[in-house]
């Protein structure tokens, strides 16, 4: 049952598109994993992950083992890599569901080790290797060994060994050209101690198009399946399509006369009299309170401003004398006639990333698939 008419559209055929997109940068054989954490940035991890498989990605890469167990629930096979070292209490479950763990601590190793001792299977693991972000992975200088500590131990098998980009978004960037000659020097130094590891991977959406010596074995795509740019200079060099629209409908006019504030704190009076249009979304859905009285909806193919505070579940913009009426599209993210807001337009009058505005979207928002 749905009663509010505020829903986020969810364009599978544009997750297909980036998809298949992203794979021209990359040579034959190149795999493609496709990053489904966090409700896959907020467009629904199971409907995603399929569109992306079917698209031609052939891993999944999740943060959380409840969300690899939400993709094993719904029949999804492919090979899920947990992009995040799993609480050793969770390692059970990990070997359970057959998620790929991110091993960087000895103890993590051990855990899932016994996991699948008890069990009796072996299972494969991702050993990560830290070459500068200093988040997650093995100190650089015990990498090898720790691979080799890894490999060694029961019901453990290396397919993987990977690491991340600190600003793999730079193009150029010195100290990603240093990260991506540490990872081909430990890989080198792996194949010298006899260590076959059959999946390497470094890189991120960015470095897709901006670093081809960064793909090894395996790229891990996120934001760029979504149809966003992790950094605007990309746009002109690989063209991909927004797979996510946020849209309501207005749920109350009235006119506000010259000098009346509006919302909590009256932070806003019009400078002559107007007409307010109430839309039903709010922080409580994740649509941020920071674009109160600075973010701009669509309605009837116009921009219309943010008026007063957003609150937890309405906002209210400034319609000027246009006629606006109950029931009217609005485009909170997406295009309406010939205007387009994007989750990066968002992003940038808040301060923060286009990736946070989409992870954002709540669970109180319907998502609805277009196939
Ligand atoms: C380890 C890891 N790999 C890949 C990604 C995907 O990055 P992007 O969304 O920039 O493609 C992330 C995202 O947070 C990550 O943490």
């Amino acid at each position: 049952m749905k009663f509010r008419p505020t829903v986020a559209e969810i364009d599978l055929g544009a997750i297909r598109h980036n998809v298949e997109a992203l794979g021209s940068f990359l040579a034959p054989g190149v795999e493609r994993l496709a990053v489904v954490k966090a409700n896959a940035y907020g467009h629904g991890t199971v409907e995603v992950a399929r569109a992306a498989l079917d698209a031609g990605a052939t891993r999944l890469g999740v943060a959380l083992v409840e969300e690899g167990i939400v993709l094993r629930d719904a029949g999804i096979d492919a090979p899920v890599v947990m992009l995040v070292e799993p609480p050793l209490e969770a390692a059970k479950a990990v070997v359970e569901h057959r998620i790929t763990p991110s091993i960087s601590t000895p103890a993590a190793a051990q855990a899932v080790s016994d996991a699948a001792s008890i069990d009796g299977s072996t299972i494969a693991v991702h050993v990560c290797v830290d070459t500068g972000m200093h988040r997650e992975g093995m100190d650089y200088e015990r990498g090898v060994a720790f691979v080799g500590e890894v490999a060694s131990l029961p019901g453990l098998e290396v397919e993987g060994v990977w690491s991340h980009f600190a600003l793999g978004e730079q193009a150029e960037h010195p100290f990603t050209a240093r990260q991506i000659e540490l990872f081909a020097a430990f890989c080198d130094e792996l194949s010298r101690a006899g260590i076959d590891v059959a999946v390497r991977h470094l890189t991120s959406s960015a470095g897709i198009v901006l670093y081809p010596a960064s793909h090894f074995d395996l790229v891990r795509m996120g934001i760029m399946i979504y149809g966003l740019y992790p950094d605007e200079a990309l746009r002109a060099r690989c063209e991909l399509r927004p797979a996510l629209r946020l849209s309501s409908a207005v749920s109350l006019t009235r006119r506000l006369g010259a000098g009346e504030g509006i919302s909590y704190g009256l932070t806003w009076a019009p400078e002559r009299d107007t007409t307010i249009a109430n839309i039903p979304i709010g922080y409580g859905d994740g649509f941020a309170r920071m674009l109160s009285n600075t973010g701009d909806v669509l309605i009837g193919g116009k921009r219309r401003r943010i008026a007063g505070r957003v609150t937890m579940d309405t906002l209210m913009v400034d319609c000027g004398d246009d006629d606006v009426s109950v029931g009217d599209e609005v485009a909170l993210i997406g295009s309406q006639g010939a205007e387009t807001i994007d989750a990066t337009e968002i992003a940038s009058r808040i301060g923060t990333i286009n990736y946070e505005v989409v992870c954002s979207i709540g669970p109180r928002v319907p998502r609805r698939y277009i196939r």
